[in-house]
């Protein structure tokens, strides 16, 4: 099934990428990537089947998903996205052979009608059709592809690091089972200043917000007259978001969705059967000078 490139990793059972390339040749012949001055490219090392299983698992993988393997070697990340998920999806490797063995790949294994495989520099590839993004890259490669995975992808995306995550991008969720999966939610672009609006149980309430963004990290507070409301308890996974306001001894539990200027959702405050639901929504004035 291995390729001759595949067959001379397949055998090694390397904890690490790092310790293929620390193994092979100074010259190392197996890598192909045209990188920048200083950078060692990343080699061909096909994903274990475990890795395989637990990298889709950590994706929560369904029949709707669009999955991309960026650097896909032999294809079985996104064959077996297909073969058992239902999921469509293609892959671009730099290895020529190796995507002609992955198409092969998919051929056999019934799914050709559903997943393809293209000689295609990552940096080339268009993945904004994806709903999920898998990669088994060296950390300076997953770095260099970040700004272009932000730029790219929709909020909500997945992204699925097998052993090397971004520098500085807290994963959303870490997953250790014999390699590590490292789980990234692209994040809506939240950052900045806006006018949020919410009918509450005790009257009309109006707030200028200000959000400070870190990826999916959010801080910043209400400013009302004669002080700032901080909100707590904030959450943005994608484009869902959540945050608790306290005002006057009552705390407001907001959930909403973004949409590029928009924000609405529901604000629930009060325990119990004394419990109130309303209406909320948020407008951008300005947007941030931080963000993803
Ligand atoms: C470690 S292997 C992973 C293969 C597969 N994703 C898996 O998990 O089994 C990394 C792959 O990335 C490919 N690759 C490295 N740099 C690339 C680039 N700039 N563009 C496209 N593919 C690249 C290599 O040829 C190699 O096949």
């Amino acid at each position: 099934m291995l390729t001759s490139v595949a067959m001379r990793y397949a055998g090694v059972c390397a904890a690490s990428l790092m310790f293929v390339l620390s193994a092979m040749s100074p010259a190392g012949a197996a890598v192909a990537v045209p990188a920048p001055a200083g950078e060692i490219p990343t080699p061909y090392l096909p994903s274990t089947q475990l890795d395989v299983e637990e990298l889709l698992r950590v994706a929560a993988l369904g029949p709707q998903d669009v999955v991309v393997d960026l650097g896909s070697g032999d294809g079985r990340i996104v064959i077996a996205a297909a073969k058992y998920f239902g999921a469509r999806g293609f892959g671009v490797d730099i290895d020529e052979k190796l995507v002609a063995h992955a198409n092969d790949n998919a051929r056999q294994a019934g799914v050709a009608g559903r997943v393809q495989f293209f000689h295609r520099d990552i940096f080339a590839t268009d993945v904004r059709e994806a709903t999920v993004v898998t990669m088994y890259l060296l950390t300076p490669l997953v770095n260099r592809l970040r700004p272009k995975l932000l730029a790219e992808l929709r909020p909500g995306t997945r992204i699925i690091a097998h052993d090397y995550g971004f520098d500085g991008w807290k994963p959303d969720r870490t997953v250790k089972i014999v390699k590590t999966f490292y789980l990234y939610v692209v994040p809506a672009t939240v950052a900045g200043k806006w006018r949020l609006e919410a009918s509450l149980a005790d009257g009309d309430r109006g707030y200028d917000v200000d959000i400070k963004q870190q990826f999916q990290e959010i801080t910043g507070g209400a400013t009302v007259t004669g002080g700032y409301l901080p909100l707590f308890e904030t959450r943005l996974n994608g484009e869902r978001i959540s945050f608790v306001i306290a005002d006057k001894q009552t705390s407001y539990h907001y959930e909403g969705r973004v949409s590029g200027s928009l924000m609405e959702g529901t604000v629930k405050s009060g325990i119990g059967n004394a419990q109130t639901e309303r209406r909320w929504r948020a407008t951008r004035l300005l947007p941030g000078g931080e963000g993803n």
